[in-house]
């Protein structure tokens, strides 16, 4: 994947760190050829001596000695990419301000060469609304962002913040590069609930939390698509690299559908509401004492993912639907898949704490029959659907 690509690694304070020593093995047994930068943050966790016996490369750690060799513009000047693998929360606050009290920082304001990010820190530090904004600005300027993921943490914690691991890195700086499986083709990712509102105060909804639709638009963005996500309301953060269309009722979400394609294939993982009510109140509807209570007239809302799969000549060449069952989950995802005209089916038992829940156990129906997964992190399920999908559509 990276053969002939100039890597330059910046290595930051992070208990994570060895894992950096990893990536730059696997990125020169892919090709590439590897330079780091280690901070003095970085070199608290590992030794310059076994960077520059793995990239193969001499490291720098500091700007004057730097200056006097190559200097930290040629330094800048000479990589395809940069990736900060682990990225502190100290250096992306310095990033995002535009710091240069060192090589690393003085290098990251110089380089015109595409920046990644792999942020490493404890979940509390994550959350924490300074690093919320400071990767926003980040963001905001292109900056490609691999991770945190959601795991257990070296102390006594879990939540996001854990390294991205070495391989899924080498995909991600791939895909920075332009390149990746998936590069060149549109995906379109539905996610979360919708809201359908009775009056202005009120609305019908269920229980879909957004994240196996957003863990899949992350994982299909990290094989290089170009993803768009349409959304409803939920209270996950935006996938990094992904266009999100926020929309609130299932003809909303319908519409940015139609709107967003063509697409090369389309995954409808949100929990539409079927229904919406037939007429919805101009005011907030009022408790009359002694009255009986107001009868809710409901009206079907059109199904988006049988609407795409019978698109015609704006049909994507590959459509995903999801099925929540409680019983009788494959036969019932089986007839499901023929009734919406899609082409996969991942079905999923959601009689448990699936809804909102960290993890999923699926079962994906093709044409060719019912394959089983183990129960996994949802992010490990989106990560193989899009595996799979790269497949198909190669
Ligand atoms: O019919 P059911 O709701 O079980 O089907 C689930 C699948 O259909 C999911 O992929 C969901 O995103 C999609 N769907 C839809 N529009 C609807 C209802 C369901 O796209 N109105």
């Amino acid at each position: 994947m990276l053969a002939g690509r100039r890597l330059l690694m910046i290595v930051s304070g992070s208990v994570a760190a060895y894992k950096a020593l990893e990536l730059a093995r696997l990125a020169r047994k892919d090709g590439a050829e590897v330079m780091a930068i280690l901070t003095a943050g970085g070199a608290r966790f590992v030794t310059k001596e076994a960077l520059a016996a793995i990239t193969g490369a001499r490291v720098h750690d500091d700007l004057w000695a730097a200056e006097a060799e190559i200097g930290h513009i040629r330094l800048a000047r000479w990589p395809d990419l940069v990736a900060v693998v682990p990225a502190s929360a100290d250096l992306i606050a310095k990033m995002a301000a535009g710091l240069t009290d060192d090589l690393a920082t003085c290098v990251l304001l110089a380089t015109r060469a595409p920046v990644l990010v792999a942020p490493a820190m404890n979940p509390a530090m994550w959350a924490h609304p300074a690093t919320v904004a400071n990767m926003a600005a980040l963001r905001g300027r292109g900056v490609h962002v691999a991770g945190p993921e959601d795991g257990p943490m070296a102390e006594p914690e879990s939540g996001p913040g854990r390294l991205m691991e070495p391989p899924r890195l080498l995909e991600a700086i791939d895909a920075a590069l332009g390149g990746g499986p998936l590069a060149g083709k549109h995906l379109l990712v539905t996610s979360g609930p919708t809201h359908e509102p009775i009056d202005p105060v009120r609305y019908i909804a269920n229980r879909s939390s957004g994240k196996q639709g957003h863990a899949i638009a992350a994982a299909l963005a990290a094989l290089g698509a170009r993803v768009t996500l349409v959304s409803g309301p939920v209270a996950q953060p935006d996938p990094p690299g992904v266009t999100v269309v926020r929309v609130e009722t299932a003809r909303e979400m319908l519409a940015a559908c139609e709107t967003a394609l063509p697409a090369d294939a389309v995954i409808c993982a949100a929990a539409v509401a079927d229904w919406r009510t037939a007429r919805e109140a101009t005011q907030k509807m009022k408790k009359v004492p002694g009255a009986v209570p107001p009868p809710l007239e409901l009206a079907l809302n059109p199904d988006i993912l049988a609407t795409l799969a019978a698109a015609g000549p704006r049909r994507p060449r590959l459509v995903v639907g999801f099925a929540a069952e409680t019983e009788s989950v494959v036969d019932n995802a089986i007839a499901k898949r023929a009734k919406k005209g899609c082409d996969w089916i991942v079905a999923n038992d959601v009689s448990g704490d699936v809804m909102g829940g960290a993890e999923n156990a699926v079962h994906l129906v093709t044409e060719a029959g019912v394959e089983d997964w183990p129960r996994m992190a949802k992010e490990e399920v989106a990560r193989r659907l899009a595996a799979r999908i790269a497949e198909a559509l190669s």
